[in-house]
């Protein structure tokens, strides 16, 4: 029997005013794990006043005890890295060593951002006046609207939740419908670490419903969403209405650029493991490696062996290297854009197909995939968010850079070379939020910001340092004390 669940609102797990449920869908086997409420604009509002109703008391929270509360969370969720890990490899699809490593960044970066509330800098700064002090602070921007993506179900929530909450920002967390009991056990875990009701309250549902009432609340003054660049975009323009505060996380068409020096063992295992690992479905995902010409053919021969050796099937088997796609919409999507890439032209040089027969039809399971294409194509320049990888040829770096920047997006990238003159060349050249050196596009760490250029997203960096960014507003602050009436600008 599918567990049900409730919205969590006030600090209690609640019924909707609405009747209707949706069921989350093991994409390896077609399981029922659960059943969630398609919440309604109340249930949105009632989440919304609760938010408004404990923020100015959460505000004035020592940062410090807020950012106790995130370490013991990030606590417990080391005590339950293990079940947390399979029940995600279950929701989402990844592999168990992806699944656990998943679980290890929200560990991570609770563990990172409770420091944050012992910070919160701001400057000091000299002023032209005698007598007279300057200074920054930080101030919580107020509720915030989180709306997170189904491919990374706890992480990305920690990113916006941990950083929203040590801010000092109350917020109404809305998961994934595709992967909401991650977003579940997180909240219940931050509930059992101490959270205080109505400082962080989630409703499940519909974008057009329950997605469409957080953004376009009065109550909401900055919104985090990360996900699809077309939802990315209503999200900004609907924040722009009111002048909230917006910060997206979009789209990626990561290039690996791989010159003739490369190592070239080092490289097939990386471009393995950024094309095909969470099958493809990483915003930071490889989608398009660019070969210099000199090792084209030969390069192009190793990994099309390697990548007909990767084991695709059940995510908790720990021989697979290779999970389902998360569900027939991105089942239909991925295979689209094979067919894209055919009647392209593009040369199809292994993978192609959906896996039937063997218990493999229960799930949604696409071969790795593997085209020889040109720049222009739309497999080379659309986000596909699957097990595709597109190879191109460069003649040279000049023309490798070219291709990369060549793309709507700029998440992340990687060059493989020997030459740290041309590395150091890449990290200038290349648009984007990230650069690898000698490394695959995936596998950010929690303590460096991450986000993208171009239409990959706008407003602060998530994680890191700038993580505070998003969910803070900076008040300039002087302080007087001469005693007397001091004119700025007129007294020089
Ligand atoms: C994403 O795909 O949206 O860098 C996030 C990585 C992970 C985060 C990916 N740490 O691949």
């Amino acid at each position: 029997m599918a567990e049900e669940y409730g919205h969590y609102i006030s600090g209690e797990w609640v019924d909707s005013s609405g009747d209707e449920f949706f069921d989350v869908v093991n994409p390896a086997n077609g399981e029922v794990l659960a059943r969630f409420p398609k919440g309604t604009r109340e249930d949105v509002q009632r989440a919304l006043e609760a938010s408004k109703e404990s923020f100015r008391k959460w505000k004035s929270t020592p940062p410090a005890k807020r950012g106790e509360i995130l370490l013991r969370a990030g606590q417990i969720l080391r005590e339950r890295k293990d079940e947390l890990g399979k029940l995600l490899a279950r929701e989402n699809g990844k592999i168990l060593s992806e699944a656990r490593g998943e679980v290890q960044e929200a560990i991570d970066f609770f563990e990172y951002i409770a420091g944050e509330g012992r910070r919160l800098l701001g400057e000091t700064v000299a002023t032209e006046l005698p007598d007279k002090f300057a200074m920054t602070i930080r101030v919580a921007t107020g509720v915030a609207g989180l709306i997170t993506p189904w491919n990374f179900p706890i992480a990305i929530p920690s990113w916006k939740i941990g950083a929203a909450l040590v801010s000092g920002c109350t917020a109404v967390f809305k998961p994934a419908s595709g992967t909401p009991i991650l977003g579940a056990k997180l909240v219940s875990v931050l509930d059992e670490a101490g959270l205080p009701p109505g400082v962080l309250n989630m409703v499940t549902g519909s974008g057009s419903v329950v997605g469409d009432e957080i953004i376009n609340s009065p109550v909401v003054r900055v919104i985090s969403f990360t996900g699809g660049v077309d939802t990315g975009r209503t999200v900004y323009s609907c924040g722009a209405t009111r002048l909230a505060n917006v910060g997206l996380e979009l789209g990626g068409k990561n290039p690996i650029i791989l010159m003739d020096d490369a190592d070239q063992d080092l490289a097939v295992e990386g471009v393995l493991f950024a094309a095909f690992g969470t099958a493809g479905q990483r915003c930071t995902a490889c989608s398009r490696l660019i070969v210099h010409k000199k090792i084209y053919d030969e390069f192009l021969d190793d990994l099309v062996e390697e990548t007909e050796d990767l084991k695709v099937g059940d995510p908790l088997d720990p021989s697979v290297d290779v999970g389902p796609v998360k569900g027939k919409e991105q089942e239909e999507k991925i295979l689209g854009y094979i067919d894209i890439g055919k009647q392209e032209g593009a040369r199809l040089l292994c993978g192609g197909e959906k896996l039937n027969g063997g218990g493999y039809e229960l799930g949604t399971f696409i071969q790795p995939t593997i085209f020889e294409g040109k720049p222009n194509m739309r497999i080379a320049k659309e986000e596909i968010f699957g097990p595709v990888l597109t190879v191109l040829e460069a003649k040279n770096y000049q023309e490798a850079v070219e291709i990369a920047n060549d793309v709507e997006y700029g998440l992340s990238s990687s060059i493989y070379t020997q030459n740290v003159n041309l590395a150091f060349r890449a990290i200038q050249d290349i648009e984007a939020g990230i650069t690898y050196i000698n490394a695959p596009t995936i596998g950010a760490e929690v303590q460096l910001p991450f986000g993208g250029v171009k239409s990959t997203g706008t407003g602060a960096r998530e994680a890191g340092t700038t993580a505070i960014e998003e969910f803070t507003e900076i008040k300039s602050v002087y302080i007087d004390y001469s005693g007397r009436l001091q004119k700025a600008q007129i007294e020089r």
